[in-house]
């Protein structure tokens, strides 16, 4: 049992000063993927991105034309001096920094444009997008996000479609694919973005009458340890009943497992669950995911426990949050 993963305990998923901690551990350090180009055509239409408490906003200033432009497309932070980081993929798709302490995005996503160039996403276009809160951490609708043994019982018609047994997560460094049959690789490309992005794209021929669509998420976390914002995004080419029949179906999963993460919070949050196991295999994308926080957490809190000690502050000051050795709790030393 030793050599087996132990989930992050349940006062990560609780504590605002855990929350803090992976603001500036995670948050501020990664890459965030905002959409395709073609989320970006209105040109009277400034998007703005709330994340972890940081505005972007994406433009795009290019003269109005009939085709799809990619050159006029600006990423900004909405606060005067923050200096962020945008990329945009050969293949059309636009990520942003939240400041300047992420990585490059060569080095963050090493071997995602491989994956990503296999698909044009300048011909998909933006349809509609929806946001709503929720009781939840971002981390437990990560964790729904990253395995599918809830699937079975939580998507009676995803999983008609998308048979579990099959279901297999690939991690990289920061991303994971989703391959939901392997013995059918086209049909599309299930993506996680470390920290809080998705983008899903299915061409699943056996559902959809048209070329199938496209859908992206962000769980977005707020001061309140115990709320997340959805937010999602959704890209289609069909006529309005074709996008109609693929929205109510996409829709369908995510409600399904928006009621499963209000639930699982609650357990969280009122003791019911600890910490327990993650299967190696049917759950090897919650692993990757889960371990990349409790790394970033640690080395963020001794990197800023040593440089307290450097300024030799005067204790009782100032507030610190503390990690225990096992990760185990969440304690505030004052
Ligand atoms: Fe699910």
């Amino acid at each position: 049992m030793d050599s087996l993963t132990r989930t992050l305990p349940a006062s990560w998923f609780c504590s605002a000063p855990l929350y803090e901690l992976e603001r500036r551990a995670v948050f501020l350090k990664s890459w965030h993927f905002l959409g395709p180009v073609t989320r970006f055509q209105n040109r009277s239409e400034a998007i703005r991105y709330e994340i972890a408490q940081v505005t972007i906003i994406v433009e795009n200033k290019a003269p109005e034309s009939s085709g799809i432009n990619i050159d006029g497309i600006v990423v900004y932070a909405e606060e005067k001096g923050r200096e962020i980081k945008s990329h945009l993929t050969p293949s059309g798709l636009v990520f942003a920094t939240l400041s300047l302490e992420a990585p490059s995005f060569e080095e963050y996503f090493a071997g995602l444009e491989e994956l990503t160039n296999k698909v044009d996403f300048t011909k998909l276009p933006h349809r509609r997008s929806i946001s709503y809160e929720g009781n939840f951490n971002w981390k437990t609708m990560i964790d729904g996000y990253q395995e599918c043994l809830h699937c079975q019982y939580t998507h009676p018609s995803f999983s008609k479609f998308y048979p579990p047994t099959f279901y297999s997560v690939t991690n990289h460094q920061t991303f994971s694919q989703h391959i939901a049959d392997p013995s059918k690789p086209n049909d599309g490309l299930f993506l996680y973005f470390f920290p809080i992005c998705t983008l899903n794209v299915s061409t699943l021929t056996r559902l959809w009458r048209t070329g199938g669509g496209m859908s992206s998420f962000r769980t977005l976390p707020t001061d309140k340890p115990g709320v997340s914002r959805m937010e999602f995004d959704y890209y289609h080419s069909g006529s309005e009943e074709e996008f109609k029949e693929y929205y109510e179906f996409v829709r369908q999963v995510a409600l399904e497992d928006f009621e499963l993460c209000e639930k699982a919070q609650q357990n969280l949050e009122r003791g019911v669950y600890g910490e327990g196991i993650l299967n190696p295999r049917k759950e090897n994308g919650v692993v990757f995911y889960q371990r990349r926080v409790r790394e970033c957490v640690y080395e963020q809190f001794e990197k800023e426990k040593k440089a307290r000690e450097k300024e030799d502050l005067v204790k009782g000051k100032v507030g610190m949050v503390g990690v225990d050795e096992g990760g185990a709790k969440v304690v505030e030393v004052m």
